[in-house]
């Protein structure tokens, strides 16, 4: 069983990162030196995946240019003899890899978005990775694990984390039957529940693995939580038919849509970065240094 398709809901209106994301994609944030959507193709590549569907929206043009071929940079880049430089730009799309651009022409929720991709997937199994949510696998990518999963029982496989049970309303949220150590058959999953509502603290993340069936679903979704066309929902009507396991991957995730998780995210990719990891330690180093002694608060 093999999974070719992978879609990338990038027509979000990421308000959370207001004012860098007014005229410029959310997904195009860098984290140290590469675009955050770069490192989810990366993973979708590595996963399988030879069609890569992207649902954008307005000001997403970058995304698009982003995966095109840039031939005036690479000429100037090979007459300057900048070799490694050219090599990286090269290197953003493999060869024998396509993409397929589809406008979302209004943000009616991730629901919606992966609803739009229906043309471009077809009747196939498909996976759907949200590039806000940037994942450190520990041995290997988050849907490279998902995909071993998904060989083994042939059916949707959701990526899940234990979160704090004070964060548990900003995720969908799942109620599981233990299958294996770390899955489970989802018996129920709701949208942003209260804390004292949530099933569980089993949060899903932006990483899933679908049956086309979901198209048929989501059309007869109607708008949920935060008036959106939610995926969740669709999700729920899924598990009344077929078997939908969650996931809880190995590795470490990075909410790259918040600040705050934006801001961890390039720290870590920082200390690992090959070129910049030992100069980056010595600096935070340095720095805890200098937070230590100032103590709580800042003071003295
Ligand atoms: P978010 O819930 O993070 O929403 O979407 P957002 O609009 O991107 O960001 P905030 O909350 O306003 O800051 C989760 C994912 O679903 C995509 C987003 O691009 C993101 O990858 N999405 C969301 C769409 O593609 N279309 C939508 O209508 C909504």
């Amino acid at each position: 069983m093999r999974m070719r398709k992978a879609v990338f809901p990038v027509a979000g209106l990421g308000t959370r990162f207001l004012p860098a994301t007014k005229a410029s994609a959310k997904e195009m944030l860098p984290v140290v030196d590469k675009p955050l959507i770069q490192y989810a193709v990366q993973e979708a590549i590595s996963a399988g995946a030879e069609e890569l569907i992207f649902v954008t929206g307005r000001s997403k043009n970058s995304i698009m240019d982003h995966f095109d071929k840039a031939y005036e940079l690479e000429a100037e880049l090979a007459a300057r003899n900048k070799t490694k430089l050219l090599e990286t730009v090269q290197e953003i799309l493999p060869p024998g890899i396509t993409c397929i651009f589809i406008r979302q022409a209004e943000a009616l929720g991730l629901g919606h978005a992966v609803l739009c991709a229906w043309p471009a997937v077809g009747d196939e199994d498909f996976s759907v990775i949200l590039a806000d949510d940037l994942i450190d696998g520990k041995l290997r990518p988050c849907l490279a694990q998902m995909q071993r999963v998904y060989q083994e029982y042939g059916t949707s496989v959701i990526a899940c984390e234990r979160v704090a049970m004070d964060d548990i309303s900003s995720y969908g949220v799942v109620e599981t039957q233990p299958v294996a150590p770390g899955l489970g058959e989802i018996r129920r999953i709701v949208e942003k529940p209260k804390k004292e509502d949530a099933p569980s603290n089993l949060a899903v993340v932006g990483r899933y693995i679908l049956t086309p069936r979901i198209f048929k679903l989501l059309e007869r979704t109607p708008r949920g939580a935060n008036g959106e066309i939610q995926l969740t929902d669709a999700i729920s009507a899924m598990i009344q038919e077929q078997t939908v396991l969650a996931y809880e991957f190995e590795g470490t995730r990075y909410d790259c849509g918040s600040k705050l998780g934006y801001l961890k995210a390039n720290v870590e990719y920082g200390l690992k970065h090959p070129e910049l990891a030992t100069e980056f330690r010595e600096y935070i180093a340095g720095m805890s240094q200098h937070l230590n002694a100032a103590g709580p608060g800042g003071k003295k």
